[in-house]
C-alpha cells in the first residue's frame, strides 16, 4: 500500500471530477460536499471514462450509457451497470490530495 499525491484541492474549482493516474491505474477523483473520493476511472459496464461524465447529486453518471454509481461507495445503481467501482482511500493534507493504491 502506497500513498500517492495526485492533485491539488484547488484543481476542483473548475470541475467536480478529475482524471488522474497512479501506479498505472486510471483514477477518477471527486469533490463532493467538502470531501474528496477516488474510484477507478473506467465504467464497469463497457469501459467508458467516468471522468467525462456528470456528477449528479452524489452520483457519477457514465457518459456512454448513463449508468449511475454512488461516488462515496462506488456502488452501481441499476441497469445497465451492475458491478461496483473499485474505491480508494483518500486523505487531504495542506491542500494536497493523496490516494492509497494497494
Ligand atoms: Fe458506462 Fe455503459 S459504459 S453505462
Amino acid at each position: 500500500m502506497t500513498w500517492h499525491a495526485v492533485a491539488a484541492l484547488a484543481e476542483f474549482e473548475d470541475r467536480p471530477v478529475l482524471a488522474r493516474e497512479a501506479e498505472g491505474q486510471a483514477l477518477a477523483l471527486y469533490r463532493l460536499d467538502g470531501a474528496v473520493y477516488a474510484t477507478q476511472a473506467r465504467c464497469t459496464h463497457a469501459g467508458a471514462l467516468l471522468t467525462e461524465g456528470e456528477v449528479v447529486e452524489g452520483y457519477i453518471e457514465c457518459p456512454l450509457h448513463y449508468g449511475l454509481f454512488e461516488i462515496a461507495t462506488g456502488r452501481a445503481q441499476g441497469g445497465p451497470v451492475c458491478r461496483d467501482l473499485a474505491t480508494y482511500p483518500v486523505r487531504v493534507e495542506d491542500g494536497q490530495v493523496w490516494v492509497e493504491i494497494a
